[in-house]
């Protein structure tokens, strides 16, 4: 699951106590470890190796320019959905051939910047993949590159009419999405602008949702994807790459998620022909690779009654983790040091442990909606004290915001016993430099 675990009952991130680290850089503060990314990101490799695919990272999960880098320099790519994200992902130096650009609402500043690469780079020229939503996006992103003279690739994100995933916000491959191309009109595209010179059609990009925990679904998308690559061949359209998205679970509590193998054995037999025939895979997590890689610590601030409930107000709220107030989410919570009766033996909503009460952990924000966790058992609590969000490295910090006019937060990457800050915590003066 991840390298984060108690050693005589304090919390530590492979070699380090995160109490330190938190007197070291204050709260609320995200901490990373890098043995978990890359234990993720190798079992990943390693399961769908048959189909040597590229991995392109989903940048918009943790997008930490040293976290891409980490990444980067183990061959991942990179899944980038906005012009920001394109700048950090070439800031940590990931070829331009091994990023994919999807994203629903590309502005012509993004298109351009995506397509005219960085002129004082060994690889200069456009993106590896335009993921395409639409026929009008392929319309304005084509004239773009004819009128640069650039001869760019695109996927059309194809929607597979499939239903999965966890939230319904979260789910994106069924009907009546704002995503992709229902697949009747897919064809007709395809062989419509597969011959165009600038900006060739010539992969299909697949992404049916996120937090998917069942692989059935991926091999319902994978066979309507490989119908479609065959009956466009019929027609002489040649199909190069099938990208598949992400949208694999995390471990939130313990056992949550199947592991990655667990997806590979319903997926690469179906592909392992056709990758060895030249159709090069694509592979776009994020979760999976990150959720369990991170946590947030934050302090207590005050325990206060009101009728029979009992808040525990903390340092972080809905502007530091946004994922239990927007979609309800479960994230574990635990104080990082602990007696050694209550060391948590798995990361369980309700644990059978002596002496825990029931209580609303909530943040600072001025709305009934900003908590982390309600009605959680925990172990008595005081001012002061520190707690860890487990599970929080995905969609924790790259959704933050200044809500309230709360600074964001630090970030740390704990490699070996090493613990470094790769983002210095915002101060009160960022907040307003924009409005001076
Ligand atoms: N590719 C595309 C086209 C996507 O839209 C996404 C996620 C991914 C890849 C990566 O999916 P993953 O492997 O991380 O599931 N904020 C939500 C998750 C939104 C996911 C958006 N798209 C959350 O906190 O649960």
């Amino acid at each position: 699951m991840d390298h984060f675990e108690y050693r005589d009952g304090e919390l530590h991130a492979g070699d380090v106590p995160l109490a330190a680290i938190a007197a070291e850089h204050g709260t609320p503060l995200y901490v990373y470890s890098a043995a978990t990314f890359l234990d993720h990101f190798h079992r990943l490799n390693a399961a769908f190796a048959p189909l040597n695919p590229l991995i392109c990272f989903s940048v918009k999960s943790c997008s930490n320019v040293h976290i891409l880098r980490l990444l980067a320099e183990r061959g991942a790519g990179m899944d980038v959905v906005s012009g920001g994200e394109l700048l950090r992902a070439r800031l940590a130096g990931v070829p331009a051939e091994r990023t994919v650009f999807a994203g629903v609402g590309k502005t012509d500043d993004e298109i351009h910047q995506a397509l005219a690469g960085e002129p004082d780079r060994a690889d200069p020229g456009p993106i590896g993949l335009f993921n395409i939503e639409s026929e009008p996006e392929y319309e304005v992103v084509a004239a773009a590159a004819r009128a640069m003279g650039v001869s760019a690739r695109a996927a059309l994100r194809v929607n597979p009419g499939i239903s999965a995933g966890g939230h319904a916000y979260v789910r994106t491959g069924h009907a009546e999405t704002k995503f992709g191309v229902e697949l009747p009109h897919a064809e007709a595209l395809f062989e419509k602008f597969a011959r165009e010179k600038h900006l060739r059609l010539c992969a299909i990009h697949l992404h049916i949702g996120s937090s998917i925990t069942d692989p059935a679904p991926y091999a319902q998308a994978v066979s309507k994807a490989l119908a479609l690559i065959d009956r466009l061949e019929r027609k002489g359209v040649r199909i190069e790459a099938l990208d598949l998205g992400g949208g694999f679970g995390a471990d939130y509590t313990s056992g949550a998620a199947p592991p990655a193998a667990v997806f590979a054995a319903a997926i690469v037999p179906l592909l392992e022909s056709r990758a060895r025939a030249g159709l090069r895979i694509i592979l776009e997590p994020g979760r999976s690779i990150a959720a369990n890689a991170g946590v947030l610590l934050t302090r207590v601030l005050f325990v206060k009654h009101t009728g029979p409930r009992k808040f525990v107000v903390c340092d972080a709220g809905m502007n530091t983790l946004l994922r239990p107030s927007l979609y309800n989410a479960f994230h574990f919570i635990w104080p990082v040091s602990v007696s050694p009766q209550h060391v948590p033996p798995s990361r369980r909503e309700s644990l059978d442990l002596p002496g825990l009460e029931p209580c609303d952990v909530v943040g600072p924000v001025c709305e009934t909606g900003d908590f982390l966790a309600r009605d959680r058992t925990l172990p008595l609590l005081a001012r002061g004290d520190l707690l860890a969000v487990f599970a929080a490295g995905a969609y924790g910090m790259s959704m933050a915001s200044r809500y309230n006019s709360h600074p964001l937060p630090a970030e740390v990457l704990v490699e070996g016993a090493l613990a470094r800050l790769i983002r210095r915590r915002e101060s009160p003066d960022d907040l307003v430099a924009h409005e001076r």
